[in-house]
């Protein structure tokens, strides 16, 4: 049987238009769901839209539109960037879905009968930007540091979720690597906020909030947007709500998140999976933030990267190897259009781009006769073989800049050796006709091979690569250099 290989981003908030960190974990998921495919494994790679809540009913209403009319036309730009992106989804789940809808009302009234949820009052500062209770000891001169706005003081009656009496069967689970969270730096985080304190129940239901799905038990009350929207990541797969019914990809392989939501996904969800019974996600995957100049992107400051005025500059494919060979996969990276149309340049336009057109130009002005691939040699479509290197196998650890490394090695090298070995030369002397042949097959076969190995992150030049080396021609510049 093939394994299974179930990857989920976080839904995004409806409430305002996709940015490039949004785009930054969609990419690298798509890029290790196409990974896992090759590998012939079953992939399920899902990701959607977070739909209902204070801060979405807001931005409807200073729209002037109906909360339904506004999410329906911000998840449809979503889906239109991801379509440009090429991103290959197998589920786009939105909250307002009828059938998730259902699923959290049951599993509500599951968790109220159970007596896991109870009705209490909750007292806290409320950051609608986060759609979070916060501590004072999160807040920086009194407000959010993510938003910069002071949060409300909200005191309602609730209902609540308990936490408190799981919390060492969670602590466990995590330092077992039952659920992994990683990279490690994360977990650590994660078990020292945990060890450091006893864990509080948390509100689950608001009560003046119109826009969100109202509990089963009590119609006054809307649930909480977080659990709402964790239960995405079961309904995504089709479920109904039935827990003698869990679809088969369940548990996630790797749940991909940014770092602003670790401390959610690391507590509340998890939590919420033990009260069912559940199994754990295998693995919680945090990467750090883009920032811009070294701050965060912000209208204010001016340093805002528009993700459509990336893929207008460099295209899908340059938007996706920039954003995912931005820096260390998991770490904070720091990106300026200064920088990026540099690496553009180095990496593709000079670097790949060149090599392509160098080797694509030297068979055809030479008409250098390129045996057709043989079935063991990767550029016949044989990635389950050359994946096994070691040096790939760092996409199984999620470790993206390392496999792209890996790969514009051998660009690097290939256009080195073109450099020392100059073919144009050979190719005109026929006492070194041995000598030119294996040049070219050499470079034929690098140029195979970086073609089968850029298939997760540049799927459409793998294309263009391969069909060049097929028909002999290359039909445009792959890179067009930017002044
Ligand atoms: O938090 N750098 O939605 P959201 C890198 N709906 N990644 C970034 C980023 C940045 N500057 N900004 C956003 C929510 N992201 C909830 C999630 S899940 C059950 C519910 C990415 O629209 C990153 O993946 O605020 C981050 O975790 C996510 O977008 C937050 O998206
Ligand atoms: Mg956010």
């Amino acid at each position: 049987m093939k394994d299974k290989f179930y990857i989920t981003t976080p839904i995004y908030y409806a409430n305002a238009k996709a940015h490039i960190g949004h785009a930054y974990t969609t990419i690298a998921a798509d890029a290790l769901a196409r990974f896992h495919k090759l590998q012939n494994e079953d992939v399920f790679f899902l990701t959607g839209m977070d739909e209902h809540g204070a801060k979405i009913q807001k931005a409807a209403e200073k729209a002037g539109k109906s909360p339904q009319e506004f999410v329906n036309n911000i998840s449809e730009g979503f889906e239109n960037l991801w379509k440009n992106l090429n991103i290959k989804y197998d589920g786009f789940i939105r909250t307002t879905d009828n059938n998730h809808k259902e699923a959290v009302r049951k599993v509500l009234q599951k968790l109220y009968d159970d007596g896991a949820i109870y009705k209490g009052e909750y007292e806290g500062l409320y950051c609608t930007g986060c759609e979070q209770f916060k501590s004072e000891n999160e807040l920086v001169d009194g407000k959010c540091p993510d938003h910069n706005i002071a949060p409300e003081m909200m005191k309602e009656e609730c209902y609540l979720l308990k936490m408190t009496e799981l919390q060492k069967e969670l602590i466990e689970k995590i330092k077992s690597d039952e659920f992994q969270i990683a990279p490690e730096r994360y977990k650590k985080e994660i078990l020292s906020f945990l060890e450091g304190q006893k864990l509080e129940d948390v509100s689950i239901s608001r009560r003046n909030i119109l826009w969100g799905i109202t509990l089963p038990f009590d119609e006054d009350h809307t649930t909480y947007v977080w659990v709402d929207a964790f239960l995405n990541y079961l309904t995504g797969l089709g479920w109904n709500g039935d827990l003698n019914d869990i679809p088969k990809q369940w548990p996630a392989d790797v749940q991909l998140i940014g770092k602003d939501i670790l401390r959610v996904h690391a507590t509340i969800w998890p939590i919420m999976l033990l009260h069912l019974g559940l199994p754990l996600p295998k693995k919680l995957f945090v990467h750090g933030h883009i920032l811009s100049g070294g701050k965060k992107m912000s209208k204010t400051l001016g340093n805002v990267i528009g993700i459509d005025e990336m893929i207008e500059k460099f295209g899908v494919d340059g938007t996706r190897y920039l954003l995912l060979d931005a820096g260390t996969f998991g770490e904070d990276v720091d990106v300026t259009m200064e920088r990026m149309v540099e690496k553009y340049n180095n990496d593709l336009a000079n670097g790949l781009g060149n090599l392509v057109s160098r080797v694509v130009k030297l068979v055809q002005n030479f008409q250098f006769s390129i045996s057709p691939p043989k079935a063991d040699q990767p550029w016949a479509g044989n990635f389950q073989t050359i994946s096994n290197d070691q040096t790939l196998n760092t996409l199984n650890n999620i470790e993206i800049e390392k496999a792209l490394e890996y790969i514009w090695k051998i660009v690097r090298d290939a256009n080195k050796y073109i450099e020392d070995t100059k073919p144009w030369e050979s190719a005109k002397d026929e006492s070194r006709k041995e000598e030119f042949e294996k040049v070219m097959q050499k470079l034929v076969d690098d140029l195979g091979l970086i073609a089968e190995l850029l298939i997760p992150f540049m799927p459409q030049t793998s294309e263009k690569i391969k069909k060049a080396l097929e028909t002999k021609k290359l039909d445009e510049v792959l890179f067009q250099r930017i002044k």
